[in-house]
């Protein structure tokens, strides 16, 4: 059976938004195996009244942009409003990946803080399945590849995101890792 995944968007943009275009690539990579549904929280951000569809889920995709170093507003209300659905059969052992985008810096903290409370709250988190993508590095991924540019998150590494939580729904372990810089992690780059 095609697995029902959740896209639960808490940016500030809603569908206009740079959250939303970057979780669009992953919800095409997503969309051949998985059907889709975008809930865009900035407009309905009570998880009671959305207890049906959420329960309905077989995985989810949090999203979100990074406003003054934290998630937006619609994902904190919805996080509080989700506080009754804690460790139900809504969320536990369900998969989910998660996108966060930013101009330059605080989206790995957000990232890193939304993954401990979606695990808090029951949910399973796929290895390599948070993602987060600034305007910095959109910006330095233009134009002729350079040295280093290989540990920057790109969209591309949405498909190993998309892998991830695919095959985590479907009980699998043949996951993948985006490319990684093992060799110069600690070169000098100043
Ligand atoms: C009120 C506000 C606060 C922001 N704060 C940050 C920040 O702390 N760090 C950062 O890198 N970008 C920050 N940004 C930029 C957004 O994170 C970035 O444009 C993001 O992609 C917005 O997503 P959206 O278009 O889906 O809302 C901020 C933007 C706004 C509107």
């Amino acid at each position: 059976m095609t697995p029902r995944i959740t896209l639960l968007d808490g940016s500030l943009g809603g569908a206009e938004g740079n959250t939303a275009a970057a979780a669009a690539r992953l919800t095409a990579h997503l969309e051949p195996r998985a059907s889709v549904r975008a809930v865009r929280l900035r407009d309905t951000s009570d998880a009671g009244s959305l207890a049906s569809i959420l329960g309905d889920s077989d995985g989810f995709v949090f999203a979100t942009g990074t406003y003054w170093d934290s998630w937006g507003s619609p994902m904190q209300r919805f996080l509080e409003t989700a506080t009754e659905l804690e460790g139900s059969l809504v969320w536990l052992g369900k998969p989910a990946a998660v996108v966060v985008t930013m101009h330059s810096v605080g989206g790995k903290g957000v990232l890193s803080r939304l993954q401990g409370v979606l695990c808090t709250l029951g949910l399973l988190l796929p290895p390599m399945s948070g993602f987060v993508y600034s305007l910095a590095n959109h910006l330095a991924l233009e134009g002729p590849a350079r040295d280093g540019q290989e540990d920057l998150w790109r969209l591309d590494d949405l498909a190993v995101v998309a892998h991830n939580l695919l095959e985590a729904l479907a009980g699998g372990r043949d996951f993948r890792a985006w490319p990684v810089d093992r060799a110069e992690a600690g070169r000098r780059w100043i």
